[in-house]
């Protein structure tokens, strides 16, 4: 149950998740068939850091979908002060029930969110929404190494049972009914500098407000305390990997 101190915590962020800028960008620049303006469907977009760079780089229409509406605001008060090539509405939706007829998608756009359904679910249901051809590109939690240590795999295998090993993804793609055409590891950077850091130099203003709100330190403690520590401890041995992939 997300609550409303998670919220007001990652509304303050420019990213909900690990990402950078470049990797959005080298992702999208490996799509060489999309047409001109391509129609890009952003599932899970949050306060919308990707969203804005992808419609920085081309002529695009994007949708950009999330369930709660502070973020979509804030995706929406950000998209004044842009200038951009492309076009950006945002929808309250759940990814679950997308409310899209079928082939409607050049691309399908989900940055650090088809966990919520999970990965080999979200391709299956997303793939009714692509044109014949159309892209899907996800950045997904995955194992970096084989030899993981058991402190980190029960803390994934709890959180996440589905992650797996760029070659179990691959197989899953491949079973799903797309072909991969690319996979890229998210740098350390991604992790630290821009998620955890960015939490950090909010967490003291947030506790200020909230601090002596019991369910407010939580998140703190849960979502940049621990989950920091056990990134500085154990990123070797996992990361987001971003797998770019079309409909067969
Ligand atoms: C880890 S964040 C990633 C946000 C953004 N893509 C980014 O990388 O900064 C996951 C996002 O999925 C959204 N989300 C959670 N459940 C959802 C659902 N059922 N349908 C659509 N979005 C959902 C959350 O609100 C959040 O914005």
């Amino acid at each position: 149950m997300i609550s409303e101190y998670f919220i007001e915590f990652f509304n303050r962020l420019e990213r909900q998740g690990p990402g950078d800028d470049n990797y959005t960008e080298l992702a999208f620049c490996l799509l060489d068939n999309l047409p001109k303006n391509p129609r890009i469907l952003d599932v899970g977009c949050g306060t919308g850091r990707q969203t804005l760079t992808l419609a920085g780089i081309a002529p695009c229409e994007i949708t950009a979908v999330d369930v709660f509406d502070s973020f979509l605001n804030k995706l929406n008060e950000n998209l004044k002060q842009e200038t951009l090539k492309g076009t950006i509405t945002t929808l309250n939706a759940s990814m679950l029930e997308l409310p899209f007829e079928d082939e409607q998608f050049d691309l399908i756009w989900s940055e650090g969110s088809i966990y919520i359904m999970g990965f080999e679910n979200g391709l299956k249901e997303w793939k009714r929404l692509l044109k014949p051809g159309g892209y899907l590109v996800a950045s997904e939690a995955t194992w970096l190494r084989r030899d993981i240590p058991e402190e980190i795999l029960n803390f994934w295998t709890t959180a996440y049972p589905e992650i797996g090993t760029v070659t179990e993804k691959l197989a899953v793609i491949e079973q799903c009914g797309y072909q991969p055409l690319a996979h890229l590891t998210l740098p350390e950077y991604g992790w630290q500098q821009n998620y955890y850091d960015q939490m950090e130099a909010q967490k003291q203003d947030f506790l200020d407000q909230y601090g002596d709100v019991a369910e407010a330190r939580e998140v703190v403690e849960s979502e940049l305390e621990m989950e920091r520590n056990l990134y500085q401890k154990y990123k070797d041995y996992y990361g987001y990997v971003f797998y770019i992939m079309r409909k067969i």
